[in-house]
């Protein structure tokens, strides 16, 4: 098997846009795709200023800092990903959108050996991979969750799917801890271990600001004083993305056959009027100026 230069990140969202930055910062090519207008300037123009910050801070040289900005490429055509021996999937977390992708990414990549791994938050490997076709596409799909923000974040939840190779489970290991993160391994349940635990956490904090238990400074203030979190729940929500966690939540309740993980009310109603946190300058907090 040829040795591993050249990544594809489908999504160039804060998800995509940071494992890009940790493949070029690893010495890894990353050709980022994503076909909504805008979408690529926004990822290019953080990728410039992450790496300026981490020049002005002198945790990069500047000769290092170019050369990882110049192994990132960026592109609205899918058939450009073609060169990758490796793909990373992180658009939204909708099943439907993600099942076309694997559909197309199949096709695109006929040759068993790549593997074709999702960012997926909380939907199952098992499922995404029904759409890679036959049992040896399948084996190669593989889950690759990264933890945001990507370049502070240590962990990467490795999830293999039923049909997932352990041979694929294993190169999905060796890349992750290439990339400088701790894998640890999780079974393919809706969720895996990082979101059964921290998305109803976050869902029962709209709940008590629904029901007037306290106002969201209060409820992020009594969690970060109290549990010592870096941020309060409903702060955390807005980071991640009002959607992405309302979809998870979705995903949670369909996978665990309970009507108690569906979203908050409050949190659809955000979703709704379209304030889905930082990316949107407005969340349950104001971001003003993004
Ligand atoms: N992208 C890249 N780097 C970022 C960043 C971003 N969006 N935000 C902050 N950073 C970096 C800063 O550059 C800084 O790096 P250096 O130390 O190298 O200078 C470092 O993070 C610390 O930043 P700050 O000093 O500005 O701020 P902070 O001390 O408050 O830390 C934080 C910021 C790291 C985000 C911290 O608040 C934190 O850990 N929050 C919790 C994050 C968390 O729980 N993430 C998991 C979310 S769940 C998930 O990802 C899974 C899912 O499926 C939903
Ligand atoms: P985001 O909304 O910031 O970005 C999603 C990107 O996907 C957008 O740029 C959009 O243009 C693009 N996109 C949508 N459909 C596409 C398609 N068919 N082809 C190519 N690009 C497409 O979302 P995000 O926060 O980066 O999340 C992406 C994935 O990562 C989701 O599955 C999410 O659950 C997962 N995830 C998110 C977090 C988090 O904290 N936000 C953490 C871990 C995993």
């Amino acid at each position: 098997m040829p040795e591993l230069s050249t990544i594809a990140i489908i999504g160039a969202g804060q998800m995509g846009g940071g494992i890009a930055q940790a493949a070029a910062t690893s010495a890894l090519r990353a050709i980022v795709h994503d076909p909504f207008p805008g979408a690529l300037d926004k990822c290019k123009a953080l990728h410039a200023k992450l790496l300026a910050r981490a020049v002005e801070k002198g945790k990069m040289s500047q000769p290092d800092a170019d050369a990882a900005r110049a192994r990132i490429s960026y592109t609205p055509n899918l058939d450009d990903l073609r060169p990758a021996q490796w793909v990373i999937e992180a658009v939204v977390e909708d099943a439907k959108v993600k099942k076309d992708l694997f559909a197309r990414l199949a096709a695109l990549f006929p040759d068993p050996a790549v593997v074709l791994a999702t960012n997926t938050s909380s939907i199952s490997i098992t499922e995404i991979a029904t759409a890679a076709g036959p049992a040896p596409s399948q084996a190669r799909v593989v889950g690759m969750h990264f933890f945001n923000p990507v370049p502070v974040m240590q962990l990467v939840e490795v999830i293999p799917g039923l049909a997932t190779s352990p041979e694929v489970t294993e190169r999905t290991v060796a890349l992750a801890a290439r990339l400088g993160k701790t894998p640890l391994k999780a079974n393919d349940r809706a969720g895996f271990v990082s979101n059964r635990v921290l998305m109803p956490m976050i869902n029962e904090a709209f709940y008590a600001w629904m029901e007037g238990v306290a106002d969201p400074d209060a409820i992020d203030g009594i969690m970060k004083l109290g549990c010592n979190f870096p941020m309060g729940p409903l702060r955390l929500a807005d980071f991640i993305g009002l959607d992405t966690c309302a979809h998870i939540m979705n995903v949670l309740a369909d996978g665990l056959n309970s009507e108690r993980y569906r979203p908050c009310p409050l949190l659809k109603q955000l979703v709704t009027a379209g304030r889905l946190g930082d990316k949107s300058g407005r969340g349950v907090f104001e971001y003003p100026g993004r």
